[in-house]
């Protein structure tokens, strides 16, 4: 059986992010990773009632790249009827380990009692486990919050009784249920988690610039952190980190290190005009549209004139059109990308 380490050498992971972490976005930042390193790569939350049902790739969510690393897809669910066909599928169709999402707070996902509805059940969270770990021949991870109130003991115990009933891994996002993605992520609970259990913990929430990768693998001694947002406006994070910590990268992934303002904007340019092209490749039109916006909308937020950005990506609809669009933007030098800023998806 693979383990954490074996799949995933390099600290920095993409986070499952609906609507976000599809194949394009994959493929977009497949190029910032070193060559050499394992890495597990998500899929956006994939409902375990609908997967058995489905062809595999012939979904948005479900399409794959030729050279996809370490797949790990996420699944929503609650019920051995779906959950062992859903993990029997993903297996068969390259993924290398199975996330369970115990985190999402959408209405939807609360009145199925899964994601993060399955933390006020400690009981059946341990059971869903359960139930995918003896169904799968791949790791099982589980990522979660930190709770639906505020009690580190809860959090605590609900975490070793995932171990105990067999999660290799956990990855917390320190928020509690009712806080969606407002408020501060509190990483000194990943610090406690990685203090107290003998898995290997990801840490999660709020990293926005390089300082704050070292700042959260340093205060927590997580194993790794899983990024979301960051990464679909500064793809960089993944180079520069390599680069600094000795890491091999090719010549031309040393020219994705943006060493000022300027560089940062060219490659944030660079990189949404490849994730626009991918997103043609990889869907149907009206389907690479509604992607493409969306990425534009959570990630305009690091831009100075950012709303400019996402006006004009949402008055096109054609690819050539888009990319003259962000190959226009490019050469506007009074652009600047954000160190941090108040997070709003
Ligand atoms: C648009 C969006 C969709 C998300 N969908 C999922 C999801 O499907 N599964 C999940 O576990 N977390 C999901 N999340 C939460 C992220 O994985 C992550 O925990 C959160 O954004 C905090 O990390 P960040 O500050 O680096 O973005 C989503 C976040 C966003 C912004």
């Amino acid at each position: 059986m693979q383990t954490f380490k074996s799949l995933n050498d390099f600290p920095i992971l993409l986070a499952p992010m609906v609507g976000l972490t599809h194949a394009a976005l994959r493929k977009s930042l497949d190029q910032y990773y070193p060559r050499t390193s394992q890495v597990l790569t998500p899929t956006e939350m994939l409902n375990s009632r609908r997967i058995p049902g489905q062809e595999l790739g012939q979904t948005p969510q479900t399409v794959l790249n030729e050279n996809e690393r370490n797949l790990h897809p996420q699944i929503l669910g609650n019920d051995e009827k779906h959950i062992a066909p859903t993990i029997h599928k993903l297996h068969e169709w390259g993924a290398k380990a199975i996330d369970i999402n115990m985190g999402c707070p959408v209405n939807k996902a609360l009145k199925h009692n899964y994601g993060v509805a399955l933390m006020g059940d400690m009981k059946y969270a341990g059971e869903v486990v359960n139930i995918a770990k003896r169904n799968s021949p791949i790791p099982i991870s589980v990522k979660l919050r930190a709770g639906t109130q505020d009690d580190r003991d809860y959090l605590l115990n609900f975490c070793e009784n995932l171990i105990e009933n067999g999660a290799d891994w956990l990855c917390l996002h320190p928020r509690l249920a009712h806080e969606k993605r407002k408020g501060t992520a509190d990483w000194s609970q990943i610090a406690l988690l990685k203090d107290r259990l003998d898995v290997p913990i990801i840490g999660n929430g709020d990293i926005q610039c390089y300082e704050d990768i070292t700042e959260m693998l340093s205060s927590t001694n997580c194993d790794a952190v899983m990024i979301g947002r960051a990464l679909t406006c500064k793809p960089w994070l993944i180079t520069e980190y390599a680069h600094k910590n000795g890491y091999d990268l090719t010549q031309e992934q040393l020219q994705l290190i943006p060493r000022n303002e300027y560089e940062e904007y060219q490659i944030y340019c660079n990189f949404l005009m490849d994730f626009i092209s991918n997103c043609f490749d990889l869907f149907i039109e009206k389907e690479a549209l509604k992607r493409i916006r969306f990425f534009v909308r959570v990630n305009h937020v690091w831009l100075n004139f950012g709303h400019s950005f996402v006006k004009g990506v949402h008055k096109l609809n054609d690819r050539s059109e888009l990319i003259d669009f962000v190959q226009m933007k490019k050469e506007n030098q009074s652009i600047k990308i954000g160190k941090r800023t108040t997070l709003r998806y």
